[in-house]
């Protein structure tokens, strides 16, 4: 992919490129926690969006999406969101200047194989590799977190997504072979080998595509918000659904509307099997870590409620097959992918099985990814 990236920025903008490229994730378990400063989970994936790009000597940002075969340009005096993957950029590049960065006209390619609307945080990819390419290029010097906590602005305020930092935060600190336990309070991490040869993590595509700005979203985050306010009253310390246990929760449960108290119950029981799931790996036990991950698709289903039809039927059926240890819905939810974590020896036949049975239900034929752990993001040639 690489070389031919840099032959398409040279074939577009006629000079030698500085290359940079960023991974989407997957999450093992520990979804939607995030925004409630709870843990994740996720580790970065074997596929990147590439940002190759040079300096164009004028006040311009030019941007060619390859795989769109569409170009953007607009000013760096007048950057404002607009609909679409070019919003991404424009984000990193806003705010970059906005803290008070001295950045000139660039002429930006991008490309890649991180699947859009999959729930694998392509997005994320576009604002890391954006950053990690301007950081380098202007010689900026800043960390990854701080760039990972601007792509999380891009996303609330030119995308009108209010997530968490999971995304943006695995696709830059991504680390082979490991997933990284995040705590989303003090943004402290640690990495956990994800170390079993015998099984793989399998991705299936329902192809139903997600849309999160403008979706159910926004309002789930304002549910959990719901919940804090009102326990509150109650408990004037806490902060967040990670200050609330489950007695607190059951004993005020009356003065909640039945679905913040589900969401917010969905919340609690996912970061208490985050937790008992990491004891999990380091005990080796991968089998029942799976169980957990059925568990919280059950709850992401019925309690949390963003799942949709394609996805359960998805779950369910993965249960039925042999080798599968444990299933879900991955991400933001409604539709994109589910993660399955199956027996090595098993893989050929579940993935058949799996997209046999799809098809005949949906007359939709589903992707499938079986992925490797890798590196976050990386300056792939500098200019
Ligand atoms: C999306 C968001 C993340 C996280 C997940 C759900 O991927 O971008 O911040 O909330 O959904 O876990």
């Amino acid at each position: 992919m690489v070389p031919d990236i840099r032959e398409q920025f040279k074939k577009q903008f006629g000079k030698e490129p500085l290359i940079a490229a960023a991974p989407g994730r997957v999450n093992l378990i520990g979804e939607h926690t995030d925004y409630n400063e709870g843990f994740v989970l996720p580790g970065a994936i074997d596929k990147r969006i590439y940002v190759a790009m040079a300096a164009n000597g004028q006040e311009e940002l030019n941007i060619y999406a390859c795989q769109y075969q569409k170009k953007f340009s607009c000013s760096i005096k007048d950057i404002k969101p607009v609909k679409g993957w070019a919003t991404y950029l424009l984000g990193m590049f806003f705010y970059l200047q906005k803290e008070g960065h001295a950045l000139g006209g660039m002429d930006v390619l991008i490309d890649g194989d991180v699947p859009v609307g999959a729930g694998m945080s392509s997005s994320a990819a576009i604002c890391s590799a954006f950053g990690m390419a301007l950081n380098e290029w202007f010689g900026l010097k800043l960390d990854r977190m701080s760039l990972a906590l601007m792509g999380q602005r891009t996303e609330h305020h030119f995308a009108g997504v209010q997530c968490g930092i999971m995304d943006e935060f695995a696709s830059l600190h991504g680390k082979a072979g490991h997933l990284m336990k995040l705590d989303c309070r003090s943004l402290q991490y640690e990495y956990i080998p994800f170390n079993f040869p015998n099984y793989k993590i399998v991705l299936l595509n329902t192809m139903v595509s997600h849309s999160l700005s403008g979706s159910e979203y926004n309002v789930r985050r304002q549910q959990c918000e719901e919940g804090v306010s009102i326990l509150k009253k109650y408990y004037p310390a806490i902060l967040s659904l990670r200050d609330i246990n489950l007695d607190q929760l059951q004993a005020h449960r009356n003065e909640l509307s039945d679905v913040v108290y589900r969401r917010c119950l969905f919340i609690l029981e996912e970061n208490q099997r985050l937790l008992a799931g990491c004891s999990s790996l380091a005990n080796g036990d991968i089998l029942s870590f799976g169980e957990k991950m059925f568990q919280a698709h059950e709850g992401l289903s019925k309690l949390y409620e963003v799942s949709c039809e394609e996805s359960d039927f998805m779950v369910e059926q993965a249960q039925l097959q042999k080798g599968i240890v444990g299933a879900r819905q991955m991400g933001g939810g409604f539709g994109g992918c589910t993660i399955n974590i199956v027996e090595y020896g098993a893989v050929n036949s579940f993935t058949e099985n799996m997209c046999g049975t799809y098809q005949e239900k949906f007359n939709i034929v589903p992707e499938t990814y079986t992925m490797q752990i890798e590196d976050g993001a990386r300056i792939i040639s500098s200019h």
